[in-house]
Parts: C-alpha cells; sequence; structure tokens
C-alpha cells in the first residue's frame, strides 16, 4: 500500500476513502460509512503498522492495494479479506476500484485473480467466496468470469435507495480453483 495513502492524522486523510467518495454508492451501500475522525484513526493505525514493519510481516496480507504499474505508482482500488468465521477457517474477500473511469475496464476481474490466487496459495482454505447485492451487476460479472458459483441469494434482503436487491455470495472452491489450470494470473 503506497506510503502516502497511509499518512493518516488529522487533515491528511486519504481522499480515496472520503465518505463522499462515488464507490459508497455501489461497495456494501447499506452499511454505515467510516466519519471522517474514524477514517483518520485508520490511517494513523495503518501507517504505524507499516512504519513498525507489523503490516508487511502479516501472512496472508488483510489488505492490499491495486495500483498502477507506471512511475509514481498511484492506488487506484483495494483487496481485503475478513473472517467470516475464524473457526471455520472461511474468509470473505472484498474488491474496490474507487474511480468509475477505471471500472468495466478488466481491472477488477484481474485484481480478484491475483487476490484470489493469492489466497489460495498462501492459506489452506478450501474456499473463498465475496458478498454484494443484486443491483451490483459489474461485482457479479466479475466473478461469473472467474468461474465463482452463485452460492446464496437472500431475496429482497438489502434495501439500496429506497429499493429492495437480493444479497448475493459468490464463491469459489479450492479444486475448482485449482482445475482452472494456468490461466493468466497477472500481478
Ligand atoms: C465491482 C468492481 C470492483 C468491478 O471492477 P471492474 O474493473 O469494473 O470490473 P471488470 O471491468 O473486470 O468487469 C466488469 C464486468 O461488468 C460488466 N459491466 C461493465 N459495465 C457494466 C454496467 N454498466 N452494468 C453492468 N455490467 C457492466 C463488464 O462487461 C464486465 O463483465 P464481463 O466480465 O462479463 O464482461 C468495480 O466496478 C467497483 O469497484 N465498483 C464500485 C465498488 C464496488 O461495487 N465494489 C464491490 C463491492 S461488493
Amino acid at each position: 500500500m503506497p506510503r502516502a495513502q497511509c499518512e493518516g492524522g488529522q487533515g491528511r486523510r486519504s481522499g480515496s476513502h472520503r465518505p463522499d467518495q462515488e464507490w459508497h454508492r455501489w461497495d456494501g451501500p447499506y452499511f454505515p460509512k467510516l466519519d471522517g475522525p474514524q477514517i483518520d484513526a485508520v490511517c494513523a493505525r495503518l501507517s504505524g503498522a507499516i512504519e513498525d514493519d507489523s503490516y508487511a510481516a502479516q501472512s496472508p496480507l488483510r489488505r492490499a492495494a491495486i495500483a498502477t504499474v507506471a512511475e509514481p505508482a498511484t492506488m487506484i482500488g483495494s483487496l481485503s479479506w475478513h473472517w467470516e468465521s475464524e473457526d471455520s477457517d472461511w474468509r470473505r474477500m472484498g474488491l474496490t476500484v474507487y474511480d468509475p473511469a477505471l471500472r468495466g475496464r478488466g481491472i477488477g476481474t484481474n485484481a480478484l485473480t491475483v487476490w484470489t490466487d493469492y489466497l489460495f496459495r498462501t492459506t489452506g482454505v478450501v474456499r473463498l467466496d465475496y458478498s454484494t447485492w443484486s443491483g451490483n451487476e459489474r461485482m457479479l460479472a466479475v466473478g461469473r468470469r472467474l468461474g465463482f458459483t452463485e452460492e446464496a441469494c437472500f431475496r429482497d434482503a438489502r434495501e439500496v435507495r429506497g429499493r429492495r436487491y437480493d444479497s448475493v455470495v459468490m464463491g469459489v472452491l479450492r479444486r475448482e480453483w485449482e482445475a482452472r489450470g494456468e490461466q493468466a494470473v497477472t500481478s
């Protein structure tokens, strides 16, 4: 994660994480957003973990930046995972490309390919998934393209901007992922 994005502290919070950013309309719009001081606290914690090397020491990493290759590298999105159930080694992934102008170009598909591959290689998990909503067609399309299965559909479970949508979980098993063979995994 580029240091510039993590130099938290009052007045220096990462622009892409401000609560007014457009991607919040798509990424879990039914969850409460962090406010400014909460974002500052997250950035400060992350910055400290990078400084003292504890962030890099995690395996697997909890978050990864999607960044441009061209210098200076710019963070254009992020990948993450969290425990759905630590007791069962059940991890749930997250993915966001911040700038709407950069969406629909294959970046999300490529990033989730790399992240899924990374998590299967660095952990013993037997499955990975992500959760989204039926109005997020791009996110659903990414999973379908990668061979994920629609594993759960909770009808009308989410309300977004006054409309009801299904809550959808897309998942892949390790054996299914490995059966994909040597399809392109680019960093
Ligand atoms: C969801 C997201 C990560 C996908 O990344 P992306 O770079 O846009 O994805 P890709 O370009 O790899 O693929 C997008 C897919 O959506 C399709 N798509 C593009 N524009 C679309 C539109 N307006 N409506 C529906 N589908 C569309 C593309 O055709 C592609 O599908 P395909 O693989 O079947 O061709 C990204 O759009 C994003 O960050 N959105 C906002 C935040 C968010 O929703 N995060 C996910 C939370 S669960």
